[in-house]
């Protein structure tokens, strides 16, 4: 049995419904903090906290757990900055917990969702896994400690990990059951549909003169399905007996956030409303990532790697859910 921590929200409600596709039998555990009741298509399902030992304990001695996959963390960098406590108390102690009871239980395996925000401004790119590690925010911060977490528990008691570092998650459901629904929402490509939508006034660009083709920044969109694909060829890997490795996963080819738009704009048929302002600090101009390793080893190739289909994916699930989630 595969336990999904964090499996009602954007990530992991498409990892719960991939892994019922492929018959693997999944038990969730959420708290609903941030993840929604109805992105659950199947499986076993319960409610609870990852920082609460009892519960784990419950979890683990009532389900055969073979492989842990832990998408349950705060996720929002501005916030990180503003109150680090709330970060390091979901995001490192959860680990922790988690950490703990695989021990105590003798559950050996884990595919944990690590980020790009890990390597801070780059240096190099497309960034490689063996890039230093600078996170530049709190939450960056948060998912470096994790990953060490793993590391060591790895050398110390022989839990294997796989830490897939992605770099910005895209699109939704192909069939059009899922999509993304955080509250409140940060990520470009769906604010960037709300406006067209007429769910808020216009999209903002941060940024005009940074050093890219266009000024605008870069980033790298990987979309949800090919990323539940890259977990599931990690979870073979494990179960094939290979030692831990950190994957990242991305396209490779970078666009920015003018492109974002105007991709959009294609998919939705009109102009969206576009407001120019300055800089965030702490914004790299690119985040581009390197996925060799993980093409190489894995055996993973994107299957929606156009970012008109990743828009076009999430633009459907907006049209026939224009208030998200029911519950
Ligand atoms: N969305 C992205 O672009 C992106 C990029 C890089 C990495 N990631 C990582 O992927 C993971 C999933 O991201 P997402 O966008 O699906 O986030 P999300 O907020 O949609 O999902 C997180 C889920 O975890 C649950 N959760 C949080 N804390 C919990 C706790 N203490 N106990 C039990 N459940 C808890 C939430 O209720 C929610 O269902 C995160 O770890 C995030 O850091 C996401």
């Amino acid at each position: 049995m595969i336990l999904v921590i964090g499996g009602a929200g954007y990530i992991g409600s498409h990892m719960l419904k991939y892994l019922l596709h492929k018959g693997e039998r999944v038990v969730v555990l959420d708290n609903f903090s941030t993840g929604h009741r109805g992105a659950l298509v199947g499986g076993i399902i319960e409610e609870g906290d990852l920082r609460d030992p009892d519960t784990l304990n419950r979890m683990f001695r009532k389900h055969d757990i073979e492989c842990v996959m832990h998408f349950a963390a705060f996720i929002f960098a501005g916030e990180s900055m503003r109150d680090p406590a709330k970060y390091y108390d979901n995001n490192v102690l959860g680990c922790l917990r988690l950490m703990e009871a695989m021990r105590l239980h003798g559950v050996q395996q884990i595919i944990f969702s690590s980020t790009a925000a890990v390597y801070g401004e780059p240096t190099e790119i497309p960034i490689p896994e063996t890039h230093p590690l600078n996170p530049t925010n709190t939450y960056g911060e948060t998912k470096r400690v994790m990953e060490g977490m793993l590391h060591w528990y790895g050398q110390a008691y022989g839990i294997r990990s796989i830490a897939l570092r992605y770099f910005n998650a895209a699109g939704a459901d192909p069939e059009g059951e899922l999509g993304e629904d955080h509250r409140p929402e940060e990520h470009l490509i769906p604010l960037t549909l709300f406006a067209a939508l007429g769910r808020r006034e216009s999209i903002a660009v941060f940024g005009t003169d940074y050093d890219t083709p266009d000024g605008s920044c870069v980033r790298d969109y990987v979309h949800v399905w090919d990323l539940c694909e890259a977990h599931y060829l990690a979870l073979q890997r494990l179960r094939s007996g290979v030692s831990s490795a950190v994957y990242n996963l991305g396209n490779g080819q970078g666009y920015s956030v003018l492109e974002v738009i105007r991709a959009a704009e294609r998919v939705v048929g009109k102009p969206i409303p576009t407001i120019y302002a300055a800089r965030r600090p702490g914004d790299p101009a690119r985040l581009v990532a390197s996925s060799e390793k993980a093409q190489r080893e894995l055996g993973w190739t994107p299957r929606y790697p156009a970012l008109e289909t990743m828009i076009e994916h999430a633009y459907q699930w907006f049209l026939k859910h224009p208030k998200g989630y029911d519950a």
